[in-house]
């Protein structure tokens, strides 16, 4: 449709206005989803709907949680965290007091990642010596998080025990985790494709997001994940991804889904 041939300038104007570089995330997929909501909301070019998320917040935010896609759960993928519990902080972390390690959990989304690994750390610390750093690009999302109200769907892989030691049923399908949970995570918005990483982690949490970057995106993700990790720290991905070139940064693969770094 020729009303639809200005994408390659609505990257450049929506960059501008939300420095978000639509050129690192996979475009097939990402022009897809922006080109079904343009046309939801009956806009015949993607200039004319970027002039409207200017002038309107709430599209605009509308239109930022369509593209960003904050689907997340607790204890997603069970399989994963087993590895997380068993694996990587009782077992690498062996020798640590896990109060000290530093865990940043990098594209957090509703705070159900966070809060999972605050859960799983409070079985062999108290809750007032967990410290996590959370961070997304989604500020809804952040919002989200820090109000911590879930419907029953996030929860469905949460082992009951912790379910009954750290939720509050609020209706038949709502719960709130507690405050003092929520309160061991510190969230700020960060977005991984230009801003700077904290510095001295041990453990990096960056699940299902590096499926929607392209190649040079997720390298340049990868040198700054190397980079923020201490020597022998610890990169967790999702169940969907790999990192072909992991040498490259200073990686090596310790289990399906977990990277460690072995140089300075
Ligand atoms: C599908 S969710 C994954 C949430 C959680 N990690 C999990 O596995 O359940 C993807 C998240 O990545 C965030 N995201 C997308 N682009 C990002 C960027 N450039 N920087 C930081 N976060 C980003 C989205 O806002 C969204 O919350």
């Amino acid at each position: 449709m020729e009303a639809f041939r200005d994408y390659e300038l609505f990257k450049t104007k929506f960059y501008s206005l939300s420095n978000i570089d639509l050129n690192l995330y996979k475009e097939k997929q990402m022009k897809r989803r922006i080109t079904s909501l343009v046309e939801k909301y009956g806009y015949t070019s993607y200039c004319s709907f970027l002039e409207a998320i200017k002038k309107n917040p709430e599209l605009y935010s509308t239109f930022i949680n369509y593209l960003t896609i904050n689907v997340s759960e607790f204890y997603r993928n069970p399989n994963q965290w087993l590895l997380f519990e068993n694996r990587i902080l009782t077992d690498i972390f062996k020798d640590r007091d896990l109060a000290d390690i530093k865990i940043w959990s990098s594209a957090c989304s509703t705070g159900d990642e966070p809060y999972t690994i605050v859960m799983i750390l409070n079985k062999y610390i108290p809750l007032e010596r967990i410290n996590i750093i959370a961070s997304d690009i989604d500020v809804d999302a952040i919002n989200k998080a820090k109000a911590g109200i879930y419907s029953y769907r996030n929860m469905k892989d949460l082992p009951q025990e912790f379910l009954d030691k750290h939720f509050t049923m609020l209706d038949s399908d709502t719960y709130q985790i507690s405050e003092k949970v929520r309160k061991r995570v510190t969230y700020k918005q960060l977005n991984l494709l230009e801003d700077p990483y904290p510095k001295g982690m041990d453990i990096i949490v960056c699940r299902n997001v590096l499926i929607y970057f392209t190649e040079e995106a997720k390298n340049n993700i990868m040198k700054g994940f190397s980079e923020s990790l201490n020597k022998g720290g610890v990169l967790f991905i999702g169940s969907t991804e790999q990192i072909m070139n992991y040498q490259k940064f200073d990686f090596k693969p310790i289990e399906t889904f977990f990277y460690q770094k072995v140089g300075d």
